[in-house]
């Protein structure tokens, strides 16, 4: 796991855009996996205005997103759908054919959803970078607590905490879903690249748990200490617990060295 520590929010979206405008040059034709939440916008915002600059094209990739709440329509305003289209996809040159959510609606059968996504990736070639936040209770995606650490794009029941956390963006008079379809945590392992994004103090004991706390279902973040290619940017507060900070910044400095003189390690899965 590779650990970079930023100042602030600002600093950790320009790091993680770096890491597209790197991909990109060396392949055209990434596979991007996507993330909702509000730590990603930082990042979109970044990434639209490298593409207005003419710094970044997305006009060959393909992506893919995490989850998608069950049963919602794509133009309700606060499906995952919509949310891509007004924070991203609106602004950049990316095929919206080329863009995938794991939408089930009741008519669905969620079981063949999910095989369906999974077929998706493998034949656009897998993932090459793949973003995550993470929740307060330590998921990715929708992999809440006890996932199975070899899951697959599949229909989640959401814990409370989460649906705390969520509730902010849902008015009163809303339904709030309760499930997610999500790719599973071997789904999202099975990208080449990681990037894991934690700002503000409410991540910092769930950043502490994933980066130091044993590998385990409690945590589903914790798996990525098992990924050969796994970056974790964080915000000073975000990092308030780690430990060991002053060796976190000179590997990290020796990594980009390292990617900088031999690019990044996009080989076979
Ligand atoms: C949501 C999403 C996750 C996201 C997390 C944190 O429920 N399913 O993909 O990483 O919670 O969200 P935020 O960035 O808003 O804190």
């Amino acid at each position: 796991m590779q650990i970079i520590l930023c100042d602030d929010a600002n600093q950790v979206a320009a790091v993680a855009a770096s890491w597209f405008q790197t991909l990109l040059a060396q392949k055209p034709q990434a596979v991007l996996g996507l993330a909702t939440g509000s730590t990603p916008i930082k990042l979109y915002q970044q990434l639209i205005a490298l593409y207005q600059q003419q710094q970044i094209s997305f006009a060959k990739c393909s992506s893919f997103n995490l989850d998608e709440y069950y049963d919602i329509a794509a133009e309700h305003r606060n499906s995952y759908r919509s949310f891509m289209q007004n924070q991203l996809f609106d602004h950049i040159d990316i095929d919206p054919e080329r863009t995938f959510l794991p939408s089930c609606s009741s008519q669905d059968n969620p079981r063949l959803v999910g095989q369906a996504y999974e077929r998706q990736i493998s034949t656009m070639g897998g993932i090459d970078l793949q973003i995550l936040g993470i929740g307060s209770n330590g998921h990715i995606g929708f992999n809440e607590p006890t996932s199975s650490l070899n899951s697959r794009t599949r229909l989640k029941t959401l814990t409370e905490q989460t649906l705390k956390d969520n509730s902010r963006l849902f008015t009163k008079d809303e339904i709030q879903p309760t499930m997610a379809m999500t790719m599973g945590i071997a789904t999202i392992m099975q990208a080449r690249y990681i990037l894991l994004l934690a700002t503000g103090k409410s991540k910092a004991e769930a950043v502490k748990q994933m980066i130091s706390g044993p590998v385990s279902a409690n945590c589903p973040a914790s798996i990525l200490q098992m990924h050969q290619n796994a970056v974790v940017i964080l915000d000073k507060e975000a990092a308030s617990l780690i430990e060991e900070q002053s060796y976190l910044r000179n590997a990290a400095n020796e990594n980009q060295r390292l990617i900088s003189r031999y690019g990044l390690n996009l080989g076979d899965l």
